[in-house]
């Protein structure tokens, strides 16, 4: 029986890519492409800094791949613009489902799982008004460890004092989907994009395209 429902952050409740907006303000007509390459460059970091077992903070490491987007692209740039831009993240736009789509997971307890830091995952929940449909924020800040690794879930399942099989996960992250049913979660991936199955050798329990559907899909679990 599923006691609390868990929610990655950035790219499933979030759209990182809502950024582009402020870059093409201040890049015209580059803001996609600066985007695309911090995205993946913030992944690259957490990936790379992890099996260095180097932890630094999320926020820090986002901030280092928005310098590499910049200088990769070749475009000039100064400190005011970079913390311009780098706010941006705690300003990120919702998708639209959401507000109304985490009612329907109710009456469980509904938290957010990240490898945010908490100050900046506090700070964007609080500014998109989501903080009065979330029972908590668990980052992964306080064990120093990423997700996929296991501990990372496994802080959120002690912090709720729950067994794995309690647990519903949902990511619209295909790594994170693996990474949660490696560990034991019932996962649900939100397969936004149409996207094919990453090839991890793990399948999520449910997939759907938004969050509405999969809230209709995991009702009776
Ligand atoms: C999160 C993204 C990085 O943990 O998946 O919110």
């Amino acid at each position: 029986m599923i006691k609390s429902v868990l929610f990655d952050a950035y790219g499933t409740l979030y759209d990182v890519h809502s950024v582009t907006k402020k870059c093409n303000e201040l890049y015209h007509g580059r803001g996609m492409e600066i985007s695309q390459i911090w995205r993946q460059k913030q992944l690259d970091y957490v990936w790379i800094t992890s099996l260095m077992d180097k932890y630094k903070d999320f926020w820090s490491l986002t901030k280092e791949a928005l310098y590499y987007s910049l200088e990769e692209l070749g475009l000039q740039y100064n400190e005011k613009i970079v913390e311009e831009i780098l706010n941006e993240y705690l300003h990120l736009s919702l998708y639209p489902e959401v507000m109304e789509a985490l009612n329907n997971f109710r009456p469980r307890e509904l938290f957010i799982l990240s490898n945010g830091n908490l100050r900046m995952l506090n700070e964007l929940v609080k500014n998109t008004y989501l903080d009065k449909h979330l029972d908590g924020i668990i980052s992964v800040e306080d064990y120093k460890v990423y997700k996929p690794k296991p501990d990372a879930y496994d802080l959120a399942a002690k912090r709720l004092g729950l067994d794995k099989e309690e647990i519903l996960f949902i990511s619209s992250n295909g790594w994170d989907a693996a990474g949660s049913k490696s560990f034991g979660f019932t996962v649900g991936w939100l397969n936004r994009f149409g996207k094919p199955a990453d090839r991890l050798g793990m399948t999520p329990d449910f997939i759907a395209s938004d969050l509405k559907e999969l809230a209709q899909i995991t009702k009776s679990i």
